[in-house]
This record gives C-alpha cells, sequence and structure tokens, in this order.
C-alpha cells in the first residue's frame, strides 16, 4: 500500500539522561483509516500531534480498542533489528477478531512498523538497554452511542525511545497475590491485547500499591485459585527444577516474550509444564524451599525477577530477595538476541 508522508515543520530535541518508560514520543506517527464497504485506505506518516475526533467516537464508550507492544534495537553494526514483528502481528489479528473489530493483513501490520521505524530511525537509542518501543493501535471512530461494532476504525503507529520498564530494572519485585479482583475468565478477553484489559487490572494494582507491593498475581476467574499472569506479564516458577507456567487457553496473554522463553529453556533442556498451578501449591512450594526462581515475561521489562510473594496474610521470598541464576541467564540471553549481540539461532530478529 502507498504510504503518504507529510513532513514536520520542526523536529523534537532528543531526550538526554534516562529515558524511563513511555515518556518521551518520536516526531512522527503512522495513520490509516478503514471504513465499512472500503477497507484499509490512506496510509500516512505525518508529524506527531493531538487528534481531533466526535466525542460520540464508540472507542470513548464501549472502549473498542486493540494494541500491540513490540521494540526497534539498534545493533552495535548499526544493524536495526525487530523481534518477531509476524507474532505482534498475529495477535493483534486475534485482538481484533475478539472485539469484531476489522483485521489488518499480518504483512501490511509489519511493513507499517518497518516504514516509521525506518523514518524515525534517528530516534532508536543507543545506550545499554534502550530500545525504541512500538506501539501500534486501533481504535473505533464511528459516532454513534448505539451499541454495535464501529463502521470506522483508525490504526495507528506511535514510537517511543525506552529504557528500563520499573524502576527496580532486572531486580526482585514484591507481588500481592490479588484475591478479590480477576484480570479474565473463560470466554472473556483475556488472551486479546484490548485496552479494556488494563482498564479493569488498575484497581488491583493500586492496592497493591498502597500495601507496598509493585504487582498483583493474578488468579483464574472462576475458582479464584490457579495462578495465571504478574502485573501484565506472563508468569513463570521453576519448581524442583523445572518450569511451571499457566496454559494459554483464553485467559492468559499469549506473550512473544513467554513463547520466546519457553522456546530458549527447551533448547536448554528444561522440561516446562504448562497447566494450572494452585496458589497454595505455589506458598507451599516456597516454604518448603522447591520454589528456586520466579519471574514474569514480557517485551516492556523483558523478565522481571518475583522476590516476595504475599497471599492472604502468608509471605514466601524467593531466592533470598535475589535475581535467580536461570533468571539473569534468560534475561542476558534473550537481551543479548534482541540487540543482536549474540547469534539467533531461531531466526527471530531481522
Ligand atoms: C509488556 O509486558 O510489554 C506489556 O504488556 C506491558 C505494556 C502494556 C506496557
Amino acid at each position: 500500500m502507498e504510504i503518504k508522508f507529510e513532513q514536520a515543520k520542526s523536529l523534537k530535541e532528543k531526550p538526554t539522561g534516562a529515558l524511563g518508560f513511555g515518556k518521551y514520543y518520536t516526531d512522527y506517527m503512522f495513520v490509516c483509516d478503514w471504513d465499512q464497504g472500503i477497507g484499509w485506505h490512506d496510509a500516512r506518516i505525518v508529524p506527531y500531534a493531538p487528534l481531533q475526533f466526535d466525542p460520540a467516537s464508540m472507542v470513548l464508550h464501549y472502549a473498542q480498542e486493540t494494541f500491540e507492544g513490540l521494540k526497534a534495537y539498534r545493533a552495535k553494526d548499526g544493524r536495526i533489528l525487530l523481534f518477531r514483528p509476524e507474532m505482534n502481528a498475529r495477535r493483534f489479528a486475534n485482538s481484533n477478531i475478539r472485539m469484531s473489530m476489522p483485521t489488518l493483513d499480518e504483512d501490511l501490520f509489519i511493513e507499517f512498523v518497518e516504514a516509521i521505524v525506518k523514518k524515525e530511525q534517528d530516534w532508536i537509542p543507543t545506550n545499554e538497554g534502550e530500545s525504541l518501543y512500538i506501539r501500534p493501535f486501533m481504535f473505533a471512530t464511528e459516532p454513534a452511542v448505539g451499541v454495535h461494532p464501529s463502521n470506522s476504525y483508525k490504526f495507528m503507529i506511535i514510537l517511543s525511545p525506552v529504557g528500563a520498564y520499573y524502576e527496580e530494572g532486572v531486580n526482585p519485585v514484591k507481588i500481592y497475590v490479588e484475591d478479590e479482583f480477576v484480570r479474565a475468565t473463560l470466554g472473556g478477553t483475556g488472551f486479546a491485547k484490548c485496552g479494556g484489559n488494563y482498564a479493569g487490572s488498575l484497581a488491583a494494582q493500586v492496592k497493591a500499591e498502597k500495601l507496598g507491593y509493585s504487582q498483583v498475581l493474578w488468579l483464574d476467574g472462576v475458582h479464584r485459585k490457579y495462578v495465571e499472569e504478574v502485573g501484565s506479564m506472563n508468569v513463570m516458577f521453576k519448581i524442583e527444577g523445572k518450569i511451571v507456567t499457566a496454559p494459554c487457553e483464553g485467559t492468559v496473554l499469549p506473550g512473544v516474550t513467554r513463547d520466546s522463553i519457553i522456546t530458549l529453556l527447551k533448547s536448554w533442556g528444561y522440561e516446562i509444564i504448562e497447566r494450572h498451578l494452585s496458589i497454595d501449591e505455589l506458598m507451599e512450594a516456597g516454604h518448603s524451599g522447591k520454589l528456586e526462581e520466579a519471574w514474569g515475561t514480557g517485551t516492556a521489562a523483558v523478565i522481571s525477577p518475583i522476590g516476595e510473594l504475599y497471599y492472604k496474610g502468608d509471605v514466601v521470598t524467593v531466592h533470598d530477595f535475589m535475581t535467580g541464576e536461570l533468571t539473569q541467564k534468560l534475561y542476558d540471553t534473550l537481551t543479548g538476541i534482541q540487540w543482536g549481540n549474540i547469534e539467533d539461532s531461531f531466526g527471530w530478529t531481522r
């Protein structure tokens, strides 16, 4: 598809110092429109600017919105690397189907991502651990307050130079096991990357922070018993040498990092068990010393070690509140591949 380009009148000053996560945005953004009967049209790269749209736009009322997250990395030899963007493209399509939104051809998704990243390549930061976070998203624009799938949408991509997602960096965090709110339930939208999932998770996050915890551990929505995710990340546990993680059966987000970590672990000979792990079994494994390491996986933070679990007054400390050897090795290997410092024998980067 042809992508039109509109030149910005002036360019922004690039940030210096710590980037944090999602604080800065680049000079341009990608926009493409979808209309019933026409399909996708008017792909364009335009100066980054506020949007103007009708207050009745359906996204503002019924939350038809989906998004993705991936990163562009600057390798030491100057190459720009993307990490498995085809997985984001596929998940985006699945999210859109779940939310009754139009899909975007997976090749077009990657073409659009590559176009804006190439245009903004000077924004890819080069300091250790820094990258350009890519946020594709789609939302309903039909001005209508009757409940139905919108007949018009915008697909956009914005870019943000980022450093560490959590202030803690790759250091253990304290986790509050949430037993009141749930994130997802079978038949719901847990597997889709839609804004509503995140809106619904905030109350638990706020509660956990008030109690002195960084994130929540989500239990399943039916039994309030089985471990599903941690904060906005997938979660994995090393119990007696084996890796246990929740299966992707509709309530858990099929993470790109999750899949990559599982593949890495298998290639190192680890047994991966995708099963419903009960919180009682997990706490018991913590007390008996069987729980050796625990970590969250996600694009933004990559790997986030879990140092402590709090559940109904019971506290388990994991690996003496230090980053475990396997957790660190996973982080080093995955980021090594992502930044092009370690040979990518899986063919993940492009
Ligand atoms: C990720 O781990 O990449 C996430 O899903 C967090 C993101 C919503 C900022």
